[in-house]
C-alpha cells in the first residue's frame, strides 16, 4: 500500500475506530502500534507495509482452516447471489441453515439435538442464560436461578456474559459480576495442587469443594454451571486429570445444568470434534462459535440437548412461541460459510492435523522452555499451548507493571511472529491455524525462545 493511503487510513482509524481491548488514549494519540492487516494466506497474515507475520494465534483462535481459502469466498458469493438473507422467525428457514444444523450435530455428543444461532460467543452464552431461566421456570422450579462459573473463566464481555467471565479487568470498571452469578476455584494443578497431592486427588478435592459450595448456596437455588473444557483466555489451562469425571456427577446429584462453553474447543481444536467428546461427558447445553466458520463470517450457536429441548417444547405448549429472537439468527450467508468450513475440515482431515501440530508444538515448547529460569510452566492440550512465566518454581508472578508477557509478545512480533499475551499473569499463548506447517511450528518456538530470553535477561531473571 502506498504510504499516503496508509497514512490516511491510520488517521481515520485513530480518529474514528473504537477498538476492543485497546488503550484508548495512546491509540488515539498515535503512541501505540496500529497494524493494518490487508491479507492472509495459510498461517500467515500480511500487513499494509508488506510485512508477513506468522500467526501463532489464528486471529483470536478462530481462523482454524487458515487464511485465504477461495472455497469460502465462492460459497459465500454463491449464497449471497441466491439469497443473501432471510429471517428465521416463525419457522422460516434457508437451505444452508437447515443443512448446517444437521452437520453441526455430527461434531457434538450424541445427546445434542438442536442449535439456536447467534453471531458471537458472547451472544450465544447470553442465549444459554435465557434458556436456563426458561427451563427452570417451565420445570416449576423458578427459585433455581444461581449460575456458577470459575475464576479466570472467559465466557464473553456483555453484562451477563462478562459476569460469567472470571477476570478482574472485565469486572471492576463495569460493576460486575451481576447477581446471581458466582465463581468457584480455577482448576490449575501446577499452581493450586497441594504437596504430595496427585492430579486425580486434586480433581476429587475440587469436586468436593463444588459439592460443598452448591450445598451452602442451597441446591434448590442453583441453576447451572458453566465451564470451558480447556480454559482459554484465563491462561490456556487444561483440566487436571479426571476433573470432569469428578465434577459432572456432583452437578447431576444436585440437578444443576451443565453448560460446556466450546467457543474455542469445538470443531477440532483439541484434535477431537469437541471438548465434551474429548473428555467424555454429555453436557446439557454447548456453546459454539469461532471454529464453526473459522471466522470467515460471524456465526455462533447455543446447542441444546434432548433433555433441555423436551422442556422447551413444553414451554411453547404452555406459553406460546418463545420470546427470544435476533434479526440475524440462522443467517443464510453465514450458514453457507459454516457449511464450506466444515467441509474443508472434514475433506482435509484438519482435526487430525490439529492433533499432530499440537503434539509438535507442545514438545517443541517443552524442549525450549522447561527448566529455563523465569519459566513457571509449559502446558497445552490439542492445538492450544502456553508458556507461563514467573519468578520461581511456585510461579510467583513478576511485578505486573513490568508487563513481561506483553513485552515478550511484542518482541516476537518484531521478529515476524504472533503469539498472544493473555490478560491474567505473564502467559504467552499459542493457538495457530490447523494448517500450520512443521517448519512454521519450529519458527514459532524458536522466535518465542529468543524473545523470552531477551526480556527475561532485561528483568534479571536470566543471566545476561
Ligand atoms: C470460551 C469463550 N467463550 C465465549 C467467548 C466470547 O466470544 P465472542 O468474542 O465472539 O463474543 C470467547 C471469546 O474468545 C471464548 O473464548
Amino acid at each position: 500500500m502506498d504510504p499516503k493511503t496508509l497514512a490516511d487510513l491510520r488517521a481515520a482509524d485513530r480518529a474514528h475506530l473504537f477498538h476492543p481491548s485497546t488503550h484508548m488514549r495512546t491509540h488515539a494519540a498515535g503512541e501505540s502500534p496500529n497494524r493494518i492487516v490487508v491479507g492472509g494466506e495459510g498461517a500467515t497474515i500480511i500487513d499494509a507495509e508488506g510485512n508477513r507475520l506468522l500467526d501463532g494465534f489464528a486471529g483470536l483462535y478462530c481462523v482454524n482452516i487458515g487464511y485465504g481459502r477461495p472455497e469460502m469466498a465462492q460459497a459465500v458469493a454463491r449464497q449471497m447471489t441466491e439469497l443473501a438473507y432471510y429471517h428465521a422467525y416463525v419457522g422460516h428457514g434457508s437451505a444452508p441453515a437447515a443443512e448446517l444444523s444437521a452437520r453441526v450435530m455430527e461434531w457434538m455428543p450424541a445427546n445434542m439435538r438442536r442449535i439456536y444461532y447467534g453471531l458471537s460467543g458472547s451472544d450465544a452464552n447470553e442465549t444459554q442464560l435465557k434458556l436456563i431461566r426458561y427451563f427452570w421456570n417451565i420445570e416449576g422450579r423458578p427459585e433455581k436461578k444461581k449460575i456458577i462459573a470459575r475464576h479466570r473463566a472467559y465466557h464473553g464481555s456483555g453484562i451477563m456474559t462478562g459476569s460469567l467471565t472470571g477476570l478482574e479487568v472485565f469486572h471492576k470498571p463495569f460493576d460486575l459480576p451481576e447477581a446471581p452469578i458466582l465463581h468457584v476455584a480455577t482448576p490449575h494443578f501446577a499452581r493450586h495442587g497441594l504437596p504430595g497431592e496427585t492430579e486425580r486427588d486434586y480433581s476429587k478435592r475440587l469436586a468436593a469443594e463444588l459439592d460443598a459450595f452448591i450445598k451452602a448456596e442451597g441446591p434448590d437455588t442453583v441453576a447451572a454451571f458453566f465451564a470451558e473444557p480447556v480454559m482459554g483466555t484465563g491462561g490456556i489451562l487444561p483440566p487436571p486429570k479426571g476433573y470432569f469425571d469428578e465434577i459432572v456427577p456432583v452437578l447431576r446429584r444436585h440437578d444443576v445444568l451443565f453448560v460446556a462453553d466450546e467457543v474455542v474447543t469445538a470443531f477440532g481444536r483439541l484434535g477431537a470434534p469437541c471438548g465434551a467428546l474429548y473428555y467424555g461427558f454429555e453436557p446439557d447445553l454447548i456453546t459454539v462459535a469461532k471454529g464453526m466458520t473459522s471466522a470467515y463470517l460471524p456465526l455462533s450457536g447455543a446447542v441444546v440437548s434432548e433433555r433441555v429441548w423436551a422442556t422447551l417444547e413444553r414451554g411453547s405448549d404452555a406459553l406460546g412461541p418463545i420470546g427470544h429472537g435476533w434479526t440475524y439468527s440462522a443467517h443464510p450467508t453465514c450458514a453457507a460459510a459454516g457449511l464450506a468450513n466444515l467441509a474443508i475440515l472434514r475433506d482435509e482431515n484438519l482435526m487430525e492435523r490439529a492433533a499432530e501440530a499440537g503434539r509438535l508444538l507442545l514438545s517443541g515448547l517443552r524442549e525450549a522452555f522447561d527448566g529455563l529460569p523465569g519459566v513457571f510452566e509449559v502446558r497445552g492440550e490439542g492445538l492450544l499451548a502456553a508458556v507461563e512465566f514467573g519468578l520461581d518454581a511456585k510461579g510467583t508472578p513478576f511485578d505486573p507493571s513490568r508487563k513481561v508477557g506483553p513485552r515478550i509478545a511484542a518482541a516476537m512480533a518484531e521478529d515476524g511472529v504472533i503469539a498472544r499475551a493473555l490478560p491474567h499473569g505473564d502467559i504467552l499463548a499459542f493457538a495457530p491455524p490447523f494448517v500450520i506447517a512443521p517448519e512454521e511450528i519450529e519458527r514459532l518456538v524458536s522466535t518465542a525462545r529468543r524473545a523470552a530470553e531477551r526480556v527475561l535477561k532485561e528483568e534479571g531473571a536470566l543471566a545476561a
